[in-house]
């Protein structure tokens, strides 16, 4: 039985190829629908937690069979010696997660399994676990295929797009995106902080996600360096945290200063400023340079680079800076217009457009978007399309190759390949 490590559909090939970076080419992973399968021990299964950008989770094996039956889900998970697991004063929580199951109530199917969980430990101690949904000691998660069953212990607790930089006080700032969809859009252009590759500039950064995981990348920060982890308090993995805190060690000691600058600016002061805070609590200030500025004025902060961004979209946020807008200090203005249906939408993305190509010939631009017309809003041909997935929402990261004047005519694949075409 293999880790799962589950992600956002679209990102399956780039965590693979993370997780044979992360493990070396001998380790076996095999790419999965959602997610990716890996085989490893427990140490793997840390160093992945501490270290994978683009995995949601690091689920660990603990039962697998075949099943037609909520009662099959009960023996199932009775062959598990919970007690090497939980103990009856700790808590418990079970997630169902399902394709084309023949089951009729995934609740009782959830149930049936917490039923054998308490049953295991109450015959050995006498005593059963309690249950807690928001903070639990053991996170059980219960996949069911349409005829297999496998049941995973959770050893990341929280999501791992949670980095442990974000201010719950502070709030998330507005429509920023998840560290691991930053962290895709990155993978997805080969951006790996290399000097090659090129400074990079995100002029719409919002809360700074996407800086702010590239500053990481670049100083060799391991994401997962300021938080912690549901293994840290598993029985099975007691006998291995001699182990964990030389893999913390060892990721501490490979942090070094950037190799190319990283550049980030929004209109509104109120958002660099958290963005600045944000950068701080990362440990990556000293790597981003941000600027208050309207991106359809700024000029290029260096010769040549990398555009990253997720412009302002839709009904989320409206774009500024456009005629007819708030001015950039007097705040953000909510609009209920779709992204080319007014608000401004329509008007700004071909003002980029002109700005790009008048300002920044020879940079290239990775524009994250849920309008599959974008390339026409912006009348640029795009060289790349990868699909990715902000939540629920569909999107593209578009490729867009910027040149002097006229937008230059070149096919768009719409793929997954990690690495941008040999001629960028
Ligand atoms: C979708 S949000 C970006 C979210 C960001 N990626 C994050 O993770 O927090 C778009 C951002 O564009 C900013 N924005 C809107 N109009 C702008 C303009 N003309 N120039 C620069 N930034 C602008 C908004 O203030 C908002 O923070």
């Amino acid at each position: 039985m293999a880790l799962f490590l589950p992600c956002a559909a679209g990102v399956e090939p780039l965590l693979a190829e993370e997780c044979t970076h992360l493990l070396g080419a001998q380790a076996e992973v095999q790419l999965a629908r959602g997610g990716v399968m890996v085989g490893g021990d427990a140490p793997s299964a840390m160093r992945l937690n501490l270290h994978s950008r683009l995995a949601q989770r690091v689920l660990w094996p603990v039962a697998k069979g075949p099943y037609t039956h909520e009662n099959e889900l009960y023996t199932l998970a009775r062959t598990v010696a919970w007690g090497d697991w939980i103990t009856p004063r700790q808590t418990l929580r079970i997630d169902t997660t399902a394709q084309r199951s023949p089951l009729q109530s995934l609740n009782y199917a959830t149930l049936r399994v917490k039923d054998a969980v308490c049953d295991v430990v109450r015959e050995a101690t006498g005593e059963r676990p309690s249950i807690d949904t928001h903070w639990p000691d053991l996170a059980l998660v219960l996949h069911l295929s349409p005829t297999e069953a496998t049941l995973y212990a959770d050893t990341s607790g929280e999501a791992l797009f949670k980095r442990g930089w974000r201010d719950a006080q502070a709030g998330k700032g507005e429509a920023p995106l998840k560290e691991t969809l930053a962290a895709a859009m990155l993978a997805a252009a080969g951006w790996q902080g290399r000097a090659g590759d090129g400074p990079l500039f995100d002029p719409c950064c919002g809360a700074g996600t996407i800086a702010i995981e590239a500053a990481q990348i670049a100083c060799g920060i391991a994401p997962g360096q300021q938080r912690r982890f549901a293994f840290e308090k598993l029985l099975p993995f007691r006998g291995h945290l001699t182990r964990w805190q030389q893999l913390k060690a060892e990721a501490l000691a490979q942090q070094r200063p950037a190799a190319v600058p990283i550049f980030a600016g929004d209109v509104s002061f109120r958002m660099t400023d958290f963005a600045t805070r944000n950068a701080v609590r990362a440990g990556v200030q000293g790597a981003i340079e941000f600027k208050t500025a309207d991106v359809l004025q700024r000029p290029p902060p260096c010769e040549r680079g990398v555009l990253m961004v997720n412009p302002p979209y839709g009904e989320r946020i409206a774009p500024k800076g456009a005629r007819g807008s708030t001015p950039p200090e007097t705040g953000h203005r909510e609009s209920r217009e779709g992204f080319d249906g007014g608000g401004g939408s329509a008007e700004f993305f071909s003002r980029l457009a002109a700005h790009w190509k008048r300002h920044y010939a020879g940079w290239t631009a990775w524009v994250l978007s849920p309008d599959m017309k974008l390339p026409q809003a912006l009348r640029l041909k795009e060289s790349r399309r990868v699909p990715l997935w902000n939540g629920a929402i569909e999107c593209r990261l578009f490729r867009f190759d910027l040149v002097a004047g006229s937008a230059r005519q070149r096919p768009a694949t719409d793929g997954q390949s990690a690495r941008p075409p040999a001629d960028a």
